[in-house]
């Protein structure tokens, strides 16, 4: 890293939950950070977080990625930075099939508008939030990232294999620019400090939010969705990824883009990585888990199952391991006791 343009990041969305938690070891790196949020689904208390975290104040732009002239006018031309991480989108699998037109209208403009201005501005690299959804139900598992990518079930999961599309085809004509596509697994987890993790509003989709409430009392019982699957105790299986070892492969996937344009390298410019940890884990089993390293009951009950649920998916990760040299390290009793430290905290407990 040599230039302040190529040690300063954009965090599009950064105060989400992977935004805060990204924002954080990017800084912890060495890299400056200017954050870009509508705070259309994050609330401006996650950006104190990530600055008591680390100590400073960091940058922070209310602004709505979709908007192009403001997104000119706020962001890049006030701010000189060589990378994008682009999380900037909605992600509610259900609200997606509700309202199609309201995913697709602001997660590819959103994209869309961050690459033009990229081309306009001369900014070289975008990380981009993609997600294990573009797989649907592999059918040999583990999924790698050749594993031939299957129509989404949901319009949010569409607008997932869109943007990869859009990204691959951007780049191949725009010379210098790169990007790294991150197909995330399941996020979990908080920061140990317990002073950034989700927050979620309203009911919770995702599991382990549910899980937390439960446990706090916010919830009344946790429903587990089937428990007829063709998996070892009926339940689904995922690959649960802790969200800072999942911040971490954020800047290992901005450094090896900073290097490779410093260094000119050739080869190809659009990469995809799985960021999971490789170990499927069932929903039951991540219940008990929770229990035994908490010390704290999650009434739940066996529901039918959920419509559009996979039944089991997890992640090849030699791809990450080889070449960024990112491997997950949390342990998931550590993940599942710092998203029980993150709830208590939000609920003064
Ligand atoms: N589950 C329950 N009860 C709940 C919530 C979830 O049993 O109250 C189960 C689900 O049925 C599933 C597992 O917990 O088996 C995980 O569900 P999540 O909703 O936490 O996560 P998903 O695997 O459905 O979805 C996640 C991301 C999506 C992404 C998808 C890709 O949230 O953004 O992975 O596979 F698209």
């Amino acid at each position: 890293m040599s230039s302040s343009k190529q040690k300063t990041v954009l965090v599009a969305g950064g105060a989400g939950y992977i935004g805060t938690h990204t924002t954080v070891e990017l800084i912890e790196a060495g890299y400056d950070v200017v954050i870009a949020d509508d705070l259309s689904n994050a609330d401006i208390s996650a950006v104190r977080g990530v600055e008591a975290i680390v100590g400073r104040s960091v940058p922070f732009v209310e602004v709505d990625c979709c908007d192009t002239e403001a997104l000119r006018r706020e962001v890049f031309e006030k701010y000189a930075f060589d990378s994008v991480i682009h999380f900037a989108a909605y992600k509610a699998v259900g609200e997606s099939v509700a309202e199609p037109l309201k995913y697709f209208r602001n997660n590819l403009d959103s994209l869309l508008s961050v690459l033009a201005l990229m081309k306009e501005f001369d900014v070289h690299n975008i990380v981009f939030s993609s997600s294990a959804t573009v797989y649907g139900q592999p059918d040999e598992l583990p999924a790698t990232e050749q594993t031939p990518r299957q129509r989404a079930n949901s319009p949010y999961g569409l607008t997932k294999q869109m943007s990869e599309d859009i990204i691959q085809d951007t780049v191949a004509a725009v010379p210098g620019m790169r990007a790294i596509a991150l197909r995330y697994f399941n996020p979990i987890g908080a920061h140990p400090s317990a002073l950034i993790g989700e927050l979620p509003k309203g009911v919770p989709n995702n599991l382990v939010p549910f899980i937390t409430q439960t446990a706090a009392g916010v919830r009344k019982e946790l429903a587990v969705f089937g428990d007829d699957y063709d998996t070892p105790d009926g339940s689904c299986l995922r690959d649960y990824i802790d969200v800072v070892d999942l911040a971490r492969a954020h800047v290992v996937a901005v450094s090896r883009m900073v290097e490779r344009t410093a260094a000119g390298a050739e080869g190809d410019r659009y990469e995809i990585f799985n960021i999971g940890t490789g170990r499927p884990v069932s929903v039951l089993e991540l219940v008990h888990r929770f229990e035994e390293v908490n010390g704290v009951a999650v009434p739940h009950r066996i529901a039918e199952r959920r419509p559009g649920d996979v039944e089991k998916i997890w992640a090849a990760t030699d791809k990450a391991n080889d070449v960024l040299g990112w491997h997950a390290e949390r342990d998931l009793g550590e993940t599942l006791r710092a998203a029980w430290a993150w709830e208590k905290r939000v609920r003064g407990l």
